[in-house]
């Protein structure tokens, strides 16, 4: 009997409930499973592994052990060490530090469980679970089967339930771990918080048998007339009209499918009032087939470098910009929703920028559908940052799989005009080579875009030089540099001289340093604002000077947590690099920079 049953699970097909990315999940039919959870903190992960070390899940015989399985009895004596509706809960999405004292540290696993009811409307629907992005690995299971892992932070994963979910009852349980390793990406080291958790909205998604999955709709690389791109219909079963419209440009453009594939379109289109940060204009975009129409809000713009200009819409643009970290400083936790984007892109539009560097990971979608809106052009970063395992495949084949999932989400974002590959990474050639690969692998999925990485400079003979061999395969050359706080002086900064080899558009990914806000002193005193304030001036006036210079993004807009910020009573786990604290305030330098951008003119 129990060898018939080996045999049976042997022959069973391994099902698959990962599916392609399903984007604009936001113009979708969905339920959301946000809210309050249930966890159990389980460092040991007692509730994954047998004491002989072995995972529950890879055994043949399901084990009530393994906290998937949600286990209960009535029986008082059977033995069951866990209760996950005994258990505390977290509120989703959230990282989970900077929900309870005990945890504010904490690195490592996180079992959570959801109970919901769910009726189908349709018989012949399709049902998906969707997350925004939890941090780091996720282990997904949905009444006691396995619908997958998902590694990595920042980007989005979806899984098919339709075979698996019940009208009641169904418990969904998801292992997090954001234990920190070499090999991972980011790899050990980063200077920000390593927030645990379910960090961004959970959702059930219902669709059609067939049902539009994916689709790119953008101005032709290169031309500002033809708006080409693809679809991609899950589950084609037979020929269908797809017609993509969109009404204010009398576009009504239908195309036959008749595989699974993307199938590519283009059209001409006339009158386009392209996007810019003067006029964020979005075109509502329909798509639809025989079994559903799905809306869009998408801005049509050309971005491209002509020699050290970057052109948008073919007019040369300065990026008046500002780094942020996804973070709401006054509740010291992630960002994860639309308030949150408000809070901080108001503050960079304050500022004057028409620019924002999402550092150093792809933002939730709320902000850069909200910086499609308002206007602010957007750089986007997987976190390939400091010294990642660069000779190790799976590293390599990681850091991929983040740009794949960034680009599919936010490909349809005209705001969107670089995608970064890496934050200050050491030169090798192991380094070189894998940073090229992730620049081939952009291109595949998008080659409208320009393509860079925060590189770093060195100073030869009082020279400042910015030679790293990647500025070969990127379209724009940025840097970040800290004259001023972690070298060289500012008095001499304005003369400061620079060699940046490459004759294309410069820009400074980062520059800045520390404030308390409200330490005041003179312009000699570290952590002082008058400090800051003086290095933003002497900073700025040496950037005028640097040839090719096309644009900024200062480090940073606001003072966020660090778990390398250790200095009492000033820093106290937080980078004070901010233009505001943590409590909102806004610093001296905030005034300097606004001026500079208020008066910047650039032709
Ligand atoms: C680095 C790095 C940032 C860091 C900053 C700092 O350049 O890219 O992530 O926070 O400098 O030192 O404050």
């Amino acid at each position: 009997m129990r060898r018939a049953i080996f045999l049976t699970l042997l022959l069973l097909p391994i099902i698959s409930f990962s599916q392609g990315l399903i984007t604009n999940t936001i113009n979708r039919n969905t339920t959301t499973l946000n809210g309050t959870w249930h966890y159990i903190i389980d460092p040991y992960e007692t509730g994954y592994y047998n004491y002989r070390y072995e995972p529950y899940d890879e055994q043949v015989k399901n084990d009530n052990r393994a906290f998937y399985n949600n286990y209960h009895t009535d029986d008082k004596l059977e033995l069951v060490e866990y209760d996950f509706d005994k258990s505390p809960t977290l509120l989703i999405p959230g990282d989970w530090n900077s929900q309870s004292e005990s945890l504010l540290y904490y690195e490592g696993t996180i079992w959570y469980k959801k109970s919901f009811d769910y009726q189908i409307s349709n018989p012949s629907n399709r049902l998906f679970l969707y997350f925004g992005a939890v941090n780091y690995k996720a282990e997904v299971y949905l009444n006691g089967h396995k619908l997958g892992t998902h590694i990595g932070g920042f980007t989005a994963f979806n899984y098919d339930i339709s075979s698996i979910v019940k009208p009641k009852n169904n418990y969904l349980v998801v292992k997090v771990d954001n234990k920190r390793s070499k090999e991972a990406v980011p790899t050990i080291n980063t200077d920000w918080w390593n927030y645990g958790g379910i960090t961004r909205d959970v959702k059930l998604i219902e669709e059609p048998q067939s049902f539009i999955q994916d689709y790119s709709i953008q101005l032709k690389k290169g031309n500002n007339s033809i708006i080409s791109g693809f679809v991609k219909i899950n589950n084609v079963s037979k020929k269908e009209k797809v017609t993509i419209s969109i009404p204010e440009l009398n576009i009504n453009k239908t195309i036959e499918i008749s595989t699974n594939n993307d199938i590519e379109f283009e059209v001409k289109a006339k009158n386009i009032q392209y996007w810019s940060p003067e006029s964020p204009k979005l075109y509502a975009v329909y798509i639809k087939t025989d079994y559903q129409t799905l809306e869009d809000q998408i801005g049509f713009r050309t971005i491209e470098v002509k020699g050290p200009k970057i052109l948008l819409n073919g007019n040369p643009v300065f990026l008046k910009g500002i780094s942020i970290h996804e973070e709401n400083p006054m509740r010291a936790a992630r960002a994860f929703n639309e308030a949150d984007a408000l809070v901080l892109l108001n503050w960079a539009k304050e500022l004057g920028c028409n620019y924002v560097r999402l550092a150093h990971y792809p933002h939730n979608e709320h902000m850069v559908r909200l910086a499609d809106q308002l206007g602010m052009m957007v750089w986007e970063e997987i976190p390939v940052y400091w010294t990642i395992d660069f000779k190790n495949e799976n590293t390599l084949n990681n850091a991929k799989n983040q740009l794949t999932e960034a680009i599919t989400r936010d490909k349809n974002r005209a705001c969107i005009i670089i995608w970064s590959m890496a934050n200050e990474t050491p030169p090798s050639d192991a380094r070189n080579k894998f940073l090229i690969d992730l620049v081939n692998h952009t291109k595949t999925f998008d080659n409208t875009r320009l393509i860079s990485a925060a590189l770093e400079t060195h100073n030869k003979d009082g020279v400042q030089m910015v030679d790293d061999k990647m500025g070969e395969y990127l379209d724009i050359v940025a840097f970040n540099q800290y004259i001023g706080w972690y070298g060289g002086s500012l008095k001499n900064a304005p003369n400061a001289k620079w060699d940046i080899k490459y004759n294309k558009p410069v820009v400074i990914s980062e520059f800045g340093g520390g404030a308390l806000q409200g330490l005041h002193g003179t312009i000699a005193e570290r952590w002082t604002e008058e400090y800051q304030e003086y290095l933003y001036q002497q900073n700025l006036k040496m950037i005028d000077k640097i040839p090719n210079i096309s644009g900024m993004s200062p480090w940073i807009l606001a003072d966020f947590k660090s778990p390398k910020r250790l200095l009492p009573i000033i820093q106290d786990g937080w980078n004070r690099k901010g233009l505001i604290s943590n409590n909102g305030i806004k610093k001296k330098a905030f005034y300097t920079l606004q001026e500079y951008y208020n008066n910047k003119k650039y032709e």
